[in-house]
């Protein structure tokens, strides 16, 4: 139960069309001041000042990110039900916030554009790239031992890049099929399938926030180096869950936290690393648990460190800690 003067806090909040149009944009998913200003068209002190009285009244949290800081809907009992309760209530045909989530997506088109064109540039060299911040041969004798012992049927590589998780993993799968949205970095992929004669693999053009087709289809699925060029991973990681089978396991390897502004400017990343904890709040909004996560230094001194989580559907009356 929260004292009246929280409540009241709370609703002056949410009370205001300013505050209302951000919640509304908020319910698509996590979102940067940059986001919320480009969209409003109102100044970042502005913005700000009104996120700040959000959070306050704890209607939204904040993740600070090199130059950036993220927010998302806070989905606790008191706020979470409010928030939710407005949304159902709000008409989101109506003109200004029907614009504010057309301005989302043309935002978030234009951002998977840029993601698009800097892979159909480095395709050819990605392999190269990949490996260039980190100590690569441990953390790969490490996601093959994440994938388990037991049989995995099917394997769903979701940005398999240049197939690289295809090829590691191939001895390990009866069927593997890895999706990417660039046609580039996927014909990579098909000519290095090819001249490894690696048969019970294939790759398909799609994209992972239109998984449909794969729904409960996989043992395993893998995000490698995917999650960063997401403002949302939670919604990379929600829409990769729903293929997996019961019993199924997903292994995640992205950054932890850095703070390498240029790789967003020059390499189209748009979070600067994740943290266990961010990992864990993602997972479980997606009804996943995580089961296990180890870090991989760098191999030189301007790496980064890799983080490789495996997550497991949960269980009734299962609770399992980072
Ligand atoms: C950094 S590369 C990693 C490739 C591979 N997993 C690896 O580690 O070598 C990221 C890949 O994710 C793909 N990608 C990014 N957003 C995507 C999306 N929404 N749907 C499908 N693929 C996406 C990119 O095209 C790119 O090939």
């Amino acid at each position: 139960m929260r004292q009246p003067q929280d409540i009241v806090l709370l609703l002056k909040a949410a009370g205001e069309i300013t505050r209302l149009r951000l919640l509304a944009l908020l319910v698509q998913g996590e979102l940067s001041v940059k986001d919320f200003t480009e969209i409003l068209g109102q100044s970042q002190p502005r913005i700000s000042r009104h996120l700040k009285l959000l959070a306050d009244a704890g209607l939204v949290t904040r993740h600070a990110e090199g130059a950036w800081a993220y927010y998302r809907l806070n989905r606790d009992r008191t706020s979470g039900a409010l928030a939710e309760w407005l949304m159902d209530h709000l008409d989101t045909d109506a003109s200004e916030l029907r614009r504010d989530l057309e301005k989302l997506s043309g935002l978030r088109a234009a951002q998977q554009e840029r993601a698009a064109t800097f892979f159909a540039t480095i395709a050819q060299s990605w392999d190269k790239l990949r490996s260039l911040h980190v100590a690569e041969s441990a953390l790969e004798t490490a996601i093959v031992a994440a994938a388990g012992q037991g049989p995995v049927e099917m394997f769903l590589d979701l940005g398999t890049g240049t197939g690289r998780m295809l090829e590691l993993l191939a001895g390990k799968y009866t069927q593997g099929i890895g999706l990417d949205s660039s046609r580039e970095m996927l014909s990579v992929a098909r000519a290095k399938l090819d001249a490894e004669g690696i048969e019970n693999a294939q790759v398909r053009l799609g994209n992972i926030t239109e998984l449909g087709d794969y729904h409960g289809s996989s043992d395993l699925v893998m995000l490698h180096q995917v999650l960063h060029y997401f403002d949302d991973p939670s919604i990379a990681i929600a829409h990769a869950a729903s293929c997996l089978k019961p019993e199924g396991r997903m292994l995640v390897v992205d950054f932890a936290p850095h703070d390498l502004e240029f790789l967003r400017s020059e390499q189209a990343h748009r979070r600067l690393g994740m943290s266990h904890e961010q990992m864990a709040l993602w997972a479980d909004a997606a009804g996943l648990s995580v089961a296990s996560c180890k870090s991989f230094p760098p191999s030189r001194e301007d790496g980064l460190t890799v983080c490789l989580w495996a997550l497991e559907t949960i269980k009734p009356n299962h609770t399992k800690g980072v």
